[in-house]
């Protein structure tokens, strides 16, 4: 068969896709190279500059752009009214906190979970019911190696929330594979975005733990993004249920 360059099985034309946590980091890398795979775009975040400033490097005029706190259930209510039917969700707006576990408070493990765990959780719960996710579509989230028990100093807290997402997908995998809906998750190691800046770790040190990466380096926000894409695309049409690692090999060590 002669070569055909237009011949893309990883292709998200036609596709509309919903990408949280949009304005910065990996969200707003996922959600350029959606654009660019064909994808119409819905970006939403909190931040207004920092969201249209991703908005404005989206390719395509169908793109949509809209302002909501996840910590608040009312805005996500509000969100899922105002988004168009979708054949995929990536759930991927979080924080990181560092906190020893002597020093974790209720309130401060409340507001993580609120963010990273209970809001992706019911953004998909709440989609579903408005029947916004239509029949085919591919869920992602973005837990972290953490979530899968790979964990540093002071980072239990956040561990938690990712392991309670990680363990979600394999759930709800099997609840909404009826609907032809994959369910899935990406656990990225280390990537260069703003989340560094929640740590207390300094620059010599994060970069003597990059070089202890075998691929020699953090990731980059397209790392995982490519990785996303491939679970939103039809070539990934027989996964469900997985927690992909993408961390230049660093769990392998
Ligand atoms: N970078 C890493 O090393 C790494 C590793 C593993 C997993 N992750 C996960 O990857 C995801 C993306 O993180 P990132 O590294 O790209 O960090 P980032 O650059 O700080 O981006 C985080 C995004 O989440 C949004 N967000 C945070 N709180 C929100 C809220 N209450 N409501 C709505 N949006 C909110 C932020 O937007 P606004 O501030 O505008 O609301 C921002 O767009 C997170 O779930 C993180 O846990 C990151």
């Amino acid at each position: 068969m002669e070569y055909n360059p237009t011949y893309n099985p990883y292709s998200l034309r036609g596709k509309v896709v919903l990408v949280t946590g949009a304005s910065s980091g990996i969200g707003r890398a996922t959600a350029i190279e959606c654009s660019r795979l064909g994808a119409t775009v819905v970006i939403t975040a909190r931040n207004e500059n920092r969201l249209r400033e991703t908005f404005d490097m989206l390719s395509g005029d169908s793109n949509q752009m809209i302002l909501c706190n996840l910590a608040d259930d009312e805005a996500i209510n509000k969100l899922v009214e105002e988004v168009p039917h979708l054949d995929g969700l990536v759930n991927n707006a979080g924080y990181q906190e560092y906190l020893p576990v002597p020093f974790i408070k209720k309130d401060k493990l409340e507001a993580i979970m609120s963010v990273n765990t209970i809001a992706p959780i019911a953004l998909l719960q709440k989609l579903l019911r408005a029947k916004k996710i239509t029949k085919g579509a591919s869920i992602v989230f973005t837990s972290s190696l953490a979530g899968l028990g790979i964990n540093a100093p002071g980072n239990s807290m956040y561990a938690a929330t990712k392991g309670a997402i990680s363990a979600f997908v394999t759930g709800a995998a099997i609840d909404l594979a009826p609907k032809k809906i994959r369910v899935n998750a990406v656990c990225p190691g280390m990537v260069n975005t703003a989340i560094m800046d929640y740590g207390t770790v300094g620059e010599e040190e994060l970069k003597a733990d990059a070089a202890n990466y075998p691929l020699g380096r953090y990731g980059e926000p397209e790392d995982i993004a490519y990785a996303i894409i491939y679970l939103l695309s039809d070539a990934s049409s027989w996964v469900t249920a997985t927690n992909l690692v993408i961390d230049g090999g660093v769990s392998a060590r």
